[in-house]
């Protein structure tokens, strides 16, 4: 009690306040998202994101050197297609553009993990994340194509699956395929609890994925519930997931918080592209300190419990810390 307890003292000291400090951020708590194209030299800004790129595989390459040499472990890799259909033929294409990449990226860069995001939405003409009867997303039938899109990956060389669609069941139709095919050793990172989110507009635009119509709330969850994400996690855990992860991350700290509580399992967390362009405008305009809150959004997410961070901070992150 005061006098006797005085919580300042411990804060007067930058050198003690380093001592006592809980939470730190590490390099390899990052992995970073990036854009690839087809085509040659081309690294393309997207417009609502500043400092993220699409890029085609041999821009794509080098990014991924300079990511590796950096010290980060892991990129996330979204694709742009040549050409969309109704069923997101390139999406498992052995020849399409994520193969190719991973293909690109295991040949030329050493000791960095490639993960791959397996969903529809960028592949299909409707832009939504499955197949379609009339209006509606078919669950069973989007899991028979997700499962052949994450092997083709897997085929390609990625290192971690990674499912973002929120179907039921697709976390075991990836697992059965991969141990089909002698994939057992490769691990999958499910979007356990992924929201139907506002956050998610910028990412549209750099993975050209927006809905021609309707929106995402047939699968993807409410952001009043957080009871249900547990479930969500708890099933997709029975179903073989290594690695779950949250998303979005900074509005969805709760969440992340009860997930790594209750299971313990390694838990991802991602800040998505609208938590970035938010801090990148604000930023811009001189309204608030951009590497300040950069920092200070990254650290809330470890301290809420994520092991990793999926961010497009990741690069400036990591070269403010060294
Ligand atoms: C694909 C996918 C999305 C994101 C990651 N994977 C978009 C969506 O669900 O509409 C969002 C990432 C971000 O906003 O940074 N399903
Ligand atoms: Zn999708």
């Amino acid at each position: 009690m005061f006098p006797t307890t005085r919580l300042r003292r411990l804060r007067y000291n930058p050198i003690i306040r380093d001592m006592v400090r809980e939470t730190t951020l590490e390099v390899n708590d990052f992995i970073y998202p990036l854009f690839v194209c087809h085509g040659e030299k081309i690294k393309k800004q997207v417009g609502s994101m500043p400092g993220v790129y699409q890029m085609s595989v041999d821009k794509l390459v080098e990014e991924c050197k300079d990511v590796s040499s950096l010290g980060i472990p892991a990129v996330i890799l979204f694709g742009i297609p040549k050409s969309k259909d109704e069923v997101g033929s390139e999406a498992y294409d052995e020849h399409g553009i994520i193969q190719q990449a991973v293909r690109s990226i295991k040949k030329e860069v050493k000791n960095l993990v490639v993960i791959t995001d397996v969903c529809m939405c960028e592949y299909t003409s409707h832009g939504h994340c499955g197949v379609l009867k009339d209006e509606e997303i078919l669950n069973d039938e989007t899991n028979e194509l997700l499962a052949k899109e994450a092997l083709s990956h897997a085929k390609a060389g990625a290192d971690i699956i990674a499912p973002s669609d929120m179907m039921d069941g697709r976390v075991a139709a990836i697992r059965k395929i991969l141990d089909e095919k002698g994939f057992q050793n490769i691990p999958i990172m499910s979007y356990a609890a992924k929201y139907s989110s506002g956050y998610y507009g910028p990412f549209r635009d750099a993975a050209e994925s927006t809905p021609k119509f309707g929106d995402r709330r047939s699968h993807q969850m409410d952001s009043a519930n957080v009871l249900e994400a547990l479930r969500e996690v708890e099933l997709d855990i029975q179903e073989g997931a290594d690695i779950v992860m949250v998303k979005p991350a900074g509005p969805y700290l709760d969440v992340i918080y009860r997930v790594k509580e209750k299971f313990g399992l390694p838990t991802a967390a991602y800040q998505v592209s609208g938590e970035y362009s938010m801090i990148k405008a604000a930023g811009q305009n001189g309204w608030i300190d951009e590497p300040r809150v950069m920092m200070e959004s990254l650290i809330a997410i470890k301290r809420a419990g994520a092991d990793m961070i999926l961010t497009y901070f990741a690069k400036d992150a990591v070269k403010l810390l060294s």
